[in-house]
């Protein structure tokens, strides 16, 4: 796509710098390029609104040059972690209720039907933090209180690039920030200044190329007792999120959960769940 000749653009507070059209569309190709995330038209106040802030770190004073920087720099890597980011222990209501309510309302469940196999889907996992997250928490608050429960998360992401990382499960500090010091010394092995997921973790989780728009793909993914789609939606139009919804409740087994992220509802997407409250999350049950 031919670059637009330079525009001037007025610069009085970085964070309120116009983004053209022009510019939108062709950040959107590089983001769309590298991670596989698309920012439709209708989502552009939300690019402005992230890149904003990045321009003010950057000390740019218009996307003309962000976008030199992208084409001709060296951190284009480094920016384009912004939009697929993600940590260990993102969210932590999330994984308290998990912990104390979900896992052994699930567990009782298990017991009555007979079975021992919980399977978790970590749906737009990126590098993996969330999916080993889950496997930390089953292998040292669930496991010791049912040991006969075995555990299979599957973790699925567009980007192969993020996939790659996630099935090495080697990650920076950067994405162990968040991560209680008993688990950090637990579950992952330092090597200069990397941190290294052990196999006992590593083993309980697999990854695999997913697009959610895939109604095939999507239908091939069934009896999930829990489902994390976490901050993807918020990229996706409303026709989109329907039906992304509406496959993942198809993926859930009957008394399922599904976690979205913290900025993100469902309302106007879909009345099928119930609505289950927790101290500062909220979990969709499929009854
Ligand atoms: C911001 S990350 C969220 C990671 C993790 N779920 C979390 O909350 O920490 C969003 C991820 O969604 C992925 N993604 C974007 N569009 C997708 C699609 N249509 N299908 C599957 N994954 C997608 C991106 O590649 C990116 O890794």
């Amino acid at each position: 796509m031919p670059l637009q000749a330079a525009i001037p653009h007025t610069f009085s507070s970085p964070t309120t710098v116009k983004m053209s059209d022009d510019a939108f569309r062709q950040v959107r190709d590089f983001i769309y390029t590298d991670t596989g995330i698309y920012f439709q038209d209708t989502k552009k106040y939300l690019l402005e609104g992230r890149l904003g802030k990045r321009l003010q770190v950057l000390a740019l004073d218009n996307y003309d040059k962000y976008i030199q920087m992208l084409k001709f720099g060296t951190r284009r890597s480094d920016e384009m972690r912004f939009f697929n980011e993600t940590f260990f222990f993102r969210n932590e209501p999330q994984f308290e209720a998990l912990e104390n309510t979900l896992l052994p309302e699930i567990a009782k469940l298990k017991r009555a039907q007979g079975k021992t196999k919980v399977r978790i889907w970590s749906s737009a996992s990126s590098s993996g933090e969330e999916a080993h997250t889950l496997a930390m928490l089953f292998l040292e608050k669930i496991k010791p209180k049912y040991p006969w429960m075995e555990l299979e998360v599957v973790g699925t992401d567009i980007s192969n690039g993020v996939l790659e990382t996630a099935r090495q499960g080697i990650y920076r500090e950067y994405s162990v920030r968040n991560t209680p010091k008993p688990y950090l010394d637990k579950y992952f092995r330092k090597e200069d200044q990397r941190f290294c997921l052990v196999d006992e973790v590593r083993k309980l989780v697999r990854f695999e190329n997913l697009n959610l728009y895939d109604r095939a793909r999507m239908r091939m993914m069934s009896s999930f007792d829990i489902i994390f789609c976490c901050n993807v939606l918020i990229y996706f139009d409303q026709q989109s999120k329907i039906q992304v919804i509406s496959n993942l409740y198809d993926s859930l087994t009957p008394g399922g959960f599904l976690f979205i992220g913290y900025a993100e509802s469902l309302h106007g997407i879909s009345t099928a769940f119930k609505l289950i409250s927790f101290p500062k999350t909220v979990v969709y049950k499929k009854e």
